[in-house]
């Protein structure tokens, strides 16, 4: 994976056919998606169970791009090996899930992934001071974790907080929860390069009929670039 600040989508496929998810992450690639934002939920940090490394593993194949895997777990350590074999290319761990953070975004650079460490509204972006050399993705999360199609809570002071103690780092700044061609500007405009999308993206769509994820995915990337008309 190689380091640049343009803007990249990333749906979530959270929001995707759960019965058909190689076909899904195969459409949205096809139709302009950068990454695949591939969300975990374990019933226990977070109030709902999605899928866990096996899922991970079954998709890969049908991923060309990054997959970009969100841990909404806790205990991470004991399930970073794993999802690393399974292919994930970023490890996403939330910094509330536990009180080691370092050592886990340690784990997960030495398991080979990028690391990602996520901060829930109610965190502050002081939380990763300490943490800017261990990692490679910050995820500022606009909804509390757990759902899609959730309404966007405006994080920009965070982000532009972010963007300013990174510096030149090679850090990307990931936004997740209800991105859409409105709340896109916003977000990009504070110093986000990464955006996550479910509802957004899937909405109108299938994939048997793939259109819409690609005329959804160029409205958030028009309106993060200020062109959205
Ligand atoms: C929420 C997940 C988000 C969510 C985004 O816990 O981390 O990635 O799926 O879905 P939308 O874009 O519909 O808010
Ligand atoms: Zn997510």
């Amino acid at each position: 994976m190689s380091f640049d600040r343009s803007i990249k989508i990333a749906p979530s496929i959270l929001a995707a056919d759960f019965a058909n998810f190689g076909a899904e992450c195969e459409a949205i690639e096809a139709q302009g998606a950068d990454w695949v934002h591939v969300d975990v939920m374990d019933g226990h940090f977070v109030p709902n169970i999605t899928f866990g490394p096996a899922t991970c593993a079954a998709i890969r194949p049908h991923i060309r791009g990054v997959m970009d895997v969100h841990l909404m777990i806790a205990p991470i350590d004991p399930y970073i090996d794993a999802f690393a074999k399974a292919g994930a290319d970023v490890i996403t761990a939330h910094v509330e899930a536990g009180p080691h953070i370092h050592r886990t975004l340690q784990a997960i650079r030495g398991a080979g992934a990028k690391a990602g460490v996520a901060l829930n509204p109610g965190t502050p972006a002081s939380a990763v001071s300490e943490l800017l050399d261990s990692v490679d993705l910050i995820c500022v999360m606009t909804v509390n974790p757990g759902f899609g199609g959730q309404k966007f809570i405006d994080m920009s002071a965070k982000i532009r907080t972010l963007r300013e103690m990174i510096g030149d780092r090679p850090v990307h700044i990931e936004i997740d929860g209800g991105v859409d061609p409105t709340t896109a500007p916003l977000v990009a405009q504070a110093g986000a390069d990464v955006l996550v999308a479910g509802s957004a993206v899937f909405r109108g769509g299938s994939v048997s009929n793939p259109a819409p994820y690609g005329e959804n995915i160029r409205a958030i990337r028009a309106a993060a670039a200020g062109t959205y008309v």
